[in-house]
């Protein structure tokens, strides 16, 4: 990995893939201000002719005059007073239109790279928390990430559009302006840019404490965020203990919080407009003071016109003045953001395959041998586990709650690493294949089934591309689910999930098992659902099942009577070690744990 570059350097490496978009933004922004700055020279001509000169001074005048008379010099002399200020005003439009149409292409450019900007963040952030080891998401609230991947891009993107239009095209706006200052008189110029300097050091020390206030907003604005989400998933909960003053109050608290952080962050960054606004102020009114003594008396250096004019720029230069001194506050917020986009970017990726991992192949057996794992450090959940399984074996696992049964299995699909020992496959440790081709040989129905917002169509064929219809109803049929899906409003079209139809447990379970049939992997890994189905879905359901199981090697972690019968031998796991092993009569004729628990489950 590269080693970490600084924040504001990383920013600018986002507009790598907008160089040329970049550019022209910036040239179309030169062109606009130096046209902006054009109209208001064409003040000057302007007032001549009001005071009752000609438009231009035929020598002598300030430097800008004369770039003035090199361009429209010809049309601005021409005839009587009013013919040449109809041609100022002629010139006036036409610079104006011509302004406003490079302003309006620049900020089109402006607005198309901020937002390309965000949408590659997005889809970074996205692909790379798909890569991120499971581990993550149980440790991380599901709200921050969230807030990383919506808000705080958002937020990145005011770095950047401050980088490009508060700095740049102020910046551009200011040094026009500036050597129109100078052409029009060099002694005030010089001494409003005495000042610049003064105003830099009071910001400063500003910007260092909002920096920190806005990060702790950024997490505060996730903690919020996570409550919401949270309350939303909770929500029959909540109704069901009568917690909605509880929460009401939580979230009261948060939202309060949330508030206070806000303003205090508020207090810095609010405070540099009006400080750099007097500041500019105190310099207008020196303008004026040294400005009326150069242009009055006898021995005036400057004409009325020219200082009117010097004026009218320095006022037009306040606005970008103030957004440029504006700038390291937007920067304060945006780069506390981005380092919380970075920060999620920056974490090593657990999945992605290595170097030398091969494709998966399955023939023979699947062993675990010595394998411990722990999700935390020193608190292992399996210990020194072996177990053999040979191709179309069905082994099941029973155990109490919490003896790492659904940890043992996860394990096969690698969505976890075992801590000591190894799993193999015909003798090859899983670590030698690549996750995906593991994954694939893999059908798993877990305790809980997911199901996406989308149609029963799509849930079914998940993950596939292009299933013909017959063949997901085909696996439909199989899986007893093809009768209830007929008859939902819209049968295989009918969606599903949060803002869908919602399924009953054993319809559920049944849409999962269908899943997994249309894959038809030679390996099956089965979390039973512990839920009480009645006795029709149980019977659908556990036909189902069967018909799943046939033909293929099964880890089965059994709660049902009739799937471990129907195993070829059973493991009892109890924290995390292998405490029985053997088929249904020879545990039921010991006097061990697997006695006791069939008792306890099905004496009936
Ligand atoms: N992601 C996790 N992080 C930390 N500990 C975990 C995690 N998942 C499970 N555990 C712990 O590991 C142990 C085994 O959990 P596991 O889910 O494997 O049990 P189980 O046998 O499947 O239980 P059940 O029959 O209730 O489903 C438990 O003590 C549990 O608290
Ligand atoms: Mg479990």
């Amino acid at each position: 990995m590269a080693a970490p570059r600084r924040g504001s350097a990383r920013l600018l490496s986002l507009l790598h893939p907008y160089k040329l978009l970049f550019a022209g933004t910036i040239a179309a922004t030169v062109v606009s201000s130096v046209l902006d700055g054009f109209t208001f020279v064409l003040l000057i001509p302007f007032l001549r002719t009001l005071f009752g000169d000609s438009a231009l001074p035929s020598q002598g005048g300030s430097q800008v005059e004369a770039v003035l008379d090199k361009i429209a010099g010809p049309f601005l002399r021409a005839g009587t007073p009013e013919i040449a200020l109809r041609n100022v005003v002629i010139v006036l439009l036409v610079a104006l239109f011509l302004k406003n149409i490079t302003q309006y292409l620049s900020a089109l450019g402006q607005v198309s790279i901020q937002e390309g900007i965000v949408r590659d963040l997005r889809v970074r952030l996205f692909d790379h928390l798909q890569r991120l080891p499971l581990g993550y998401f149980q440790r991380t609230r599901a709200g921050q990430t969230i807030a990383r991947v919506i808000s705080d891009t958002d937020q990145v993107k005011t770095a950047v559009s401050a980088a490009l239009a508060s700095l740049l095209q102020n910046v551009v706006v200011i040094i026009v302006y500036v050597v129109i200052l100078f052409g029009l008189s060099v002694k005030l110029t010089m001494l409003s840019l005495l000042l610049a300097p003064v105003l830099l050091l009071i910001i400063r020390p500003m910007i260092n404490r909002l920096r920190r206030r806005s990060r702790e907003l950024a997490a505060e604005r996730g903690e919020v965020t996570s409550h919401v989400g949270e309350m939303i998933a909770s929500a029959k909960l909540v109704r069901a203990y009568v917690a909605e003053a509880f929460e009401l109050d939580r979230f009261r608290v948060l939202a309060e919080r949330y508030l206070k952080r806000v303003l205090r962050a508020q207090r810095y960054s609010s405070l540099t407009s009006p400080v750099s606004e007097v500041f500019g102020g105190v310099m207008i009114v020196l303008i004026l003071v040294v400005g009326t003594r150069l242009a009055l008396g006898t021995g005036a250096t400057l004409e009325p016109a020219v200082l009117i004019t010097f004026l009218a720029v320095s006022l037009r230069l306040m606005s970008p003045i103030k957004s440029v001194s504006n700038y390291p506050t937007v920067m304060a917020s945006a780069t506390a953001s981005a380092e919380r986009v970075f920060e999620v970017l920056d974490l090593p990726p657990a999945e992605g395959d290595r170097p030398g991992e091969t494709t998966a192949e399955f023939s023979d057996r699947i062993e675990f041998r010595g394998v411990s794992f722990e999700y935390e450090a020193s608190e292992p959940v399996l210990r020194d586990v072996d177990l053999e399984v040979k191709r179309g074996q069905i082994v099941a696992i029973v155990g109490p709650s919490g003896a790492g049964k659904t940890t043992l299995v996860d394990l096969l699909p690698r969505f976890y690493e075992p801590t000591r020992g190894a799993i193999l496959m015909d003798s090859v440790p899983l670590t030698n294949y690549t996750r995906t081709s593991v994954r694939k040989l893999m059908g798993i129905v877990s305790q809980e089934t997911v199901l996406l917002n989308d149609t029963v169509l799509a849930n079914v064929a998940y993950g596939l591309k292009d299933v013909p219809l017959e063949q997901v109803r085909a696996a439909a049929r199989a899986a007893n689910a093809d009768e209830f899906i007929m008859r939902l409003p819209e049968g295989y079209a009918t969606v599903l999930g949060e803002r869908g139809t919602r399924l009953s447990g054993g319809q559920r379970q049944r849409i999962a098992i269908a899943r997994a049939l249309l894959r038809d992997p030679p390996i099956l890994i089965l979390d039973e659902a512990t839920s009480a189905l009645d006795t029709e879905s149980e019977r659908l359901v556990q036909e189902a099942i069967e018909r799943l199981m046939a033909h293929r090697t099964v880890f089965v972690i059994a709660h049902r009577l009739a799937t471990v019968q129907h195993a070829d031998f059973i493991v009892v796991l109890a924290e995390g070690r292998i405490v029985e092993h053997g088929s249904h009569t020879n545990l039921l004729a010991g006097d061990g744990l697997y006695r006791r628990l069939y008792n306890l489950q099905f004496r009936s």
